[in-house]
């Protein structure tokens, strides 16, 4: 049987029916962790190195192929597809900026490592990511690409890889957060979230601050954070 040309990797993602994909469901889409208690980012961010924005729509050479830059001739889960999926011709360079520094490409402040190291992730990659105002992360689902080739060596599955968002600095007006159909605000500095492999995700920020996140990604262990019954505090003193 031929298989199907999808217009566009949202398109394909429905076709697989790993989520109910309508907007008025009021389904709960991310899982509360609970929050590092003694998180300090104020003195953190004055450690971080100074560097320039990327933006979410940039095209790199690796997402053409056969000289065209179509979602259904790539792999759906590659970055490069979901970077040229049909809604990205709203996002620019303009209005999709952000700063990331990443572990394994960046200088990043030792803290990182402690949070890193009390979140019991294996083979884990922490960033630090900075959305200032008038900037938007469009819907798009993790690739997980580091880790999920890291998994593949020893025989894991890449759906069990799994990220923790970490909330730097306390929410403040504009700056949200859609996991599926669950939308964040109002968060504490050190609140983790987590969700399922896969799921669509958005992040925007019209508000009048940057907004500060981290995040974590790794294979889980029995004693990963999520996994924790009944503990929703955690310090990265201890
Ligand atoms: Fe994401």
């Amino acid at each position: 049987m031929k298989n199907k040309v999808f217009k566009s990797v949202l398109e394909y993602k429905k076709s697989l029916g790993d989520w109910h994909y309508d907007p008025s469901v009021q389904s709960t889409d991310c899982q509360y962790v609970g929050r590092i208690i003694d998180l300090d980012f104020s003195k953190i961010k004055k450690k971080l190195s100074n560097k320039g924005s990327e933006h979410s729509c940039e095209i790199y050479p690796e997402d053409f192929k056969n000289g065209k830059k179509i979602p259904n001739q790539l792999d759906p889960y590659t970055i490069a597809a979901q970077k040229i999926d049909f809604f990205r011709k709203w996002y620019t360079k303009h209005n999709s900026q952000y700063t990331q520094w990443i572990d394994n490409r960046d200088e990043l402040p030792d803290e990182f490592m402690e949070i890193k190291k009390l979140t019991k992730l294996r083979f884990s990659t922490i960033a630090c990511f900075k959305q200032d105002p008038g900037q938007a992360t469009p819907w798009h689902f993790d690739v997980h690409r580091a880790v999920a080739e890291k998994a593949k060596k020893i025989n894991d599955k890449k759906e069990n890889v799994k990220r923790y968002l970490l909330f730097l600095e306390d929410w403040h007006w504009g700056h949200f957060l859609q996991i599926g159909n669950s939308v964040l605000s109002h968060w504490k500095s050190g609140d983790i979230y987590t969700w399922n492999y896969g799921m669509y995700h958005l992040s925007c920020n019209g508000g009048i601050v940057p907004k500060w996140t981290c995040q974590i990604t790794g294979l889980p262990t029995k004693n990963s954070l999520h996994f924790l019954k009944n503990q929703f505090e955690f310090s990265i003193k201890k």
